[in-house]
């Protein structure tokens, strides 16, 4: 009676947004696969302890699957001889990490072969990197998505915001996928942890206009300091930056009171404090408890949508290669 109701809710709800939360559950691997949420935080608690850098990685690589197709796993699917892959795009090529994955799913195929989805994988592993530094987890991660089997190339960049999008463009990308003004503002928080690349943002520091000048909109102290990490030369895709300068490995609220300074990184961060009301949520969430509060219903309604459940899609054996028909 109860899952009748869900699912009729969430014909409703899927027609108009594409969201749907009521198919996934609590622990879905309970019976089928008791070792499958302790696995992942094990495999995953080891690689952190050496591998500062990954709790970003796997957090954007949650956000890039989610945002293309739902989050079915298509981030995860490898180019074949027909078809270039999500990971291929442009926008994915400093995606990394996917290793940790393929260990993790390996070491599941082991103890319950067919059963966990690549795509909880991923969700599980995301949430899991993220909360190491706390020690809890930061937010649940309801299961039962299943794999999708397509992953295209073309994809990412109808689908994903780009750090040069204005307020009015980040909040359509945002509402596309069913995700709110909020949601825009919170899960932008996740530029707490990780790096970016100068190419995208250089043109705030050496040609703003075209005329040779900085973004305005840039603290030009900050601009100073970025201009020593970043060479004025466009041929370089290399050279990186923390996002949220000396705590680049924490989850914390840095990454909003350096907006508030006129230190975020992106065009896109800046353009947080370019609207009233969402200026005002920044002002908010400098509060942790209101951030990491905020940052788990934000999550929790991002790890859900287009999910593939019940018949839909399969369960990969492998999370890079959709499985052989036979
Ligand atoms: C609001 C629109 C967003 C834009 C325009 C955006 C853009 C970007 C860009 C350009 C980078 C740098 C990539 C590179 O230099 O290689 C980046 C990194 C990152 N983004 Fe976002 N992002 C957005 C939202 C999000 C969301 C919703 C999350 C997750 C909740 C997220 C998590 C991250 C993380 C963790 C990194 C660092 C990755 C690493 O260090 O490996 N971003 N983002
Ligand atoms: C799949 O792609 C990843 C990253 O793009 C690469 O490291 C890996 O070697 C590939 N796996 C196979 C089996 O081709
Ligand atoms: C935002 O960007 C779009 C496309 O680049 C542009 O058409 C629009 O006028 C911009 N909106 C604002 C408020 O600047
Ligand atoms: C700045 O941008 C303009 C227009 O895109 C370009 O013509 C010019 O060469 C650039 N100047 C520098 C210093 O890169």
């Amino acid at each position: 009676m109860k899952t009748k109701l869900i699912l009729l809710a969430c014909v409703a709800v899927l027609g108009f947004l594409g969201v749907c939360q009521g198919l996934l559950t609590k622990n879905f691997y309970k019976n089928s696969c008791p070792s499958a949420e302790s696995t992942v935080n094990q495999i995953i608690s080891q690689r952190v302890l050496t591998n500062p850098s990954l709790p970003a990685r796997l957090l954007r690589m949650h956000f890039h699957d989610c945002f293309v197709r739902g989050c079915d796993g298509s981030i995860l699917l490898n180019s074949t001889a027909n078809s270039i892959a999500e990971k291929d795009a442009l926008i994915n090529l400093n995606l990394a990490s996917f290793d940790v994955i393929d260990e993790i799913k390996a070491a599941l195929e082991t103890a319950c072969p067919r059963t966990v989805s690549c795509s909880d994988i991923l969700a599980l592993a995301a949430r899991d990197a993220v909360s190491f530094q706390y020690n809890r987890n930061l937010w649940v991660v309801l299961t039962g998505r299943r794999d999708g089997t397509v992953s295209l190339a073309s994809e990412p960049p109808l689908n994903l915001p780009t750090p040069d999008m204005n307020f009015t463009r980040l909040k359509q990308n945002f509402a596309n996928k069913g995700l709110s003004q909020q949601d825009l503002i919170v899960l932008s928080g996740g530029h707490t942890i990780g790096i970016g690349h100068c190419f995208l943002f250089r043109s705030r520091l050496y040609n703003f206009t075209g005329n040779g000048d900085q973004d305005p909109s840039l603290d030009p102290t900050y601009a100073t300091f970025l201009k020593t990490q970043c060479p004025n030369d466009n041929t370089d895709f290399v050279s990186s930056v923390e996002m949220d300068p000396a705590s680049s490995t924490n989850v914390d609220t840095n990454y909003y009171s350096n907006l508030l300074q006129k230190k975020g990184l992106f065009s896109s961060d800046a353009a947080l404090l370019t609207n009233n009301d969402a200026r005002n949520a920044v002002i908010q969430l400098v509060k942790i408890d209101r951030f990491l509060n905020a940052f788990a219903n934000s999550m929790e309604r991002m790890g859900a949508i287009g999910v593939l459940t019940g018949t839909a899609g399969q369960i990969r054996e492998k999370c890079w290669l959709v499985n052989s028909s036979t």
